[in-house]
């Protein structure tokens, strides 16, 4: 069985972005493969949260893992930071790991950019630390959004080059992995980029939030007067509420707002009010599961606790073999 390893950081509750992006891959994929799936609190601090906030953003991804469908006993699911490997193997890896492809990013060029003022080392090595994740497990496949394939490659990039400085076969490859024909990017509803938090809470619609929410946060979201011509192009803002409809509407649905579209008979009300509606019905397995998992504390630490014995166990083999490899040994 190939080795998937995916992870999401334990900054807030999960949105639709990462949901479709990878949570509902995880799901599938634990049927067929060796999965690991974790919470990164360590890729979290890059933005210093405080000591209060991560214990309870992290608590809260656990759930929300659960409580879209992914099997404790079928999945290892743990938190980074209960296996401290990885925080060794990081050191070992940032040796190999030079500054010119790091600044290249462009996941680091945009945080430099939305936020000069706070560019640690640790921002600039994210990259490394998402790849010790991977190799920690052996992991090949990897279920992740579009904007982390660039991430990837960087892990594969890193794992080369560190067989070929010790002449060894030892780290496998990892592609990104997606059920669909390409990776997904799911937009925001504020008319432009993806769904995600630094795009400001109105861009996202939370696997938890309350059906009226979801349905106030789609009536809100950008579109315009419409189209004056027959089959004219879509604005992006446009666009991009297609784009969710895609995802979370019948492909009936879909061709039945197109036609009206093109034909220049689109009623942008109605048109959202559709669009939440299957919103709410993509998220409710979800949604209703979140509450009932929560209060359930003993299953919940009993999880975490599992996951973090099967990781360290994989993740103390891999440390073995590696200090082998780079050659150090104890000397008493
Ligand atoms: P994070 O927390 O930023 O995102 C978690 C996952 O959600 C996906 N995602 C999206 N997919 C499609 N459309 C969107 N709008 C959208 N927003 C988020 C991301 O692609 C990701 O799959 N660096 C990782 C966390 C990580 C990791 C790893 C992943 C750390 N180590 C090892 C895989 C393997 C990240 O982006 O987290």
């Amino acid at each position: 069985k190939e080795t998937v390893v995916s992870g999401i950081r334990s900054t807030g509750k999960l949105h639709l972005g990462n949901y479709y992006g990878a949570l509902r891959n995880f799901v599938k994929m634990q049927e067929e493969y060796n999965c690991f799936f974790f919470i990164a609190d360590l890729h979290s601090l890059t933005t210093h949260p405080t000591p209060g906030d991560l214990g309870r953003t992290v608590r809260e991804v656990v759930v929300e893992y659960l409580a879209a469908g992914i099997d404790p006993e079928k999945s290892t699911i743990y938190i980074q930071s209960d296996v401290p490997e990885v925080a060794e193997l990081y050191l070992y890896m940032n040796m190999n790991a030079y500054l010119g492809e790091l600044e290249r990013a462009t996941a680091f060029k945009d945080k430099v950019r939305a936020n000069p003022d706070n560019v640690n080392a640790g921002l600039l090595t994210y990259p490394v630390l998402m790849a010790c994740d991977i190799l920690l497990h052996h992991g090949t496949k990897v279920p992740v959004g579009k904007d982390q394939e660039q991430h990837l490659e960087m892990t594969r990039t890193f794992g080369n080059r560190f067989n070929r400085l010790y002449q060894v076969d030892y780290f496998k490859e990892a592609f990104a992995f997606t059920y669909s024909d390409k990776l997904v990017k799911i937009p925001g509803l504020d008319g432009n980029g993806k769904m995600g938090k630094s795009n400001g809470e109105a861009s996202c619609v939370y696997l938890s939030d309350a059906p009226d929410v979801i349905r106030k946060k789609v009536m809100r979201a950008v579109s315009d007067s419409g189209p004056t011509e027959i089959n004219q192009p879509k604005p992006e803002a446009i666009q991009n509420l297609f784009d969710l409809m895609k995802v979370v509407s019948k492909p009936d649905t879909l061709s039945h707002f197109e036609e009206l579209y093109n034909t220049c008979t689109i009623r942008y009300g109605d048109f959202k009010k559709q669009l939440a509606e299957d919103m709410v019905l993509a998220t409710d397995p979800v949604r209703s599961r979140i509450q009932e998992i929560s209060n359930d504390q003993e299953y919940v630490q009993r999880v975490v606790k599992m996951g973090a014995e099967k990781a360290s166990e994989s993740a103390r083999k891999t440390i073995r073999e590696i200090r082998d490899i780079i050659g150090i040994k104890r000397l008493y």
